[in-house]
């Protein structure tokens, strides 16, 4: 039987959206928060698999009822984080080891309560923490999610420009379309295929 390397098989089941070299053995950091489109996050994670990125995913308490922590952890073959609390294998706290292994971190999808807490500086759960932890010369990419009415609400309008102005951290969309509240309107994740296409140009600009 030939076995295929990664590398080769890239171009054969990944669509290529992007120059691969670019991702190959980066260090990408993904944050799932809890909203329905974390079902698009694990084809975010597998893309960067198959680009070559090293991927380790974080995920809030919320993000584990729609997406169990084994799913991204077979897509990423690293064990996923969830816990503030959970042993790290290095010496160093598990928000600040992760915070500073990052080359480009990536919330997605990023909900309204995770924006605010980053515009906040709050810091009570890990996806918090380590973005809190993460140095201003990592580049934060967030990819926001969530029903029309949660986006256009000015405390959330304000807390996304918050972070654009105030940590120049990047948000690629959302989108106008269907969600999942049975509505059309602004809200929708962005394709996980636009959002490495924004993340891809902001890590070369880095
Ligand atoms: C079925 C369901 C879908 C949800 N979808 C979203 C969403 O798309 N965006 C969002 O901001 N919140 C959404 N929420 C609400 C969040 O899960 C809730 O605000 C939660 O506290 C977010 O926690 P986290 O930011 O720690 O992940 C949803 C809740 C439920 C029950």
């Amino acid at each position: 039987m030939v076995q295929l390397k990664v590398s080769d098989m890239t171009s054969k089941t990944s669509q290529n959206t992007s120059n691969s070299n670019t991702w190959q053995d980066r260090q990408v950091l993904v944050a799932v928060t809890g909203g329905i489109a974390c079902y698009k996050a694990c084809t975010l994670v597998s893309r960067l698999a198959q680009q070559g990125a090293q991927v380790r995913v974080v995920m809030t308490s919320s993000a584990t009822q729609f997406v169990t922590p084994l799913t991204f952890q077979s897509l990423s073959n690293q064990a996923v984080h969830t816990s503030l609390w959970e042993a790290m294998d290095r010496p160093d706290a598990q928000h600040i080891g992760l915070a500073r292994w990052a080359e480009l971190v990536i919330i997605a999808p990023a909900t309204a309560n995770m924006i605010a807490k980053a515009a906040n500086g709050i810091c009570d759960d890990l996806v918090s923490t380590v973005l809190n932890a993460t140095p201003q010369t990592t580049p934060v990419v967030f990819a926001p999610a969530m029903n029309a009415d949660m986006w256009a609400n000015p405390v959330t309008q304000r807390n996304v420009q918050t972070v654009q102005e105030l940590l120049h951290w990047q948000m690629v969309g959302p989108e106008e379309g269907w969600q999942a509240c049975r509505t059309l309107g602004a809200g929708r994740m962005s394709e996980p295929e636009t959002i490495l296409i924004q993340a891809e140009q902001v890590l070369t600009q880095k």
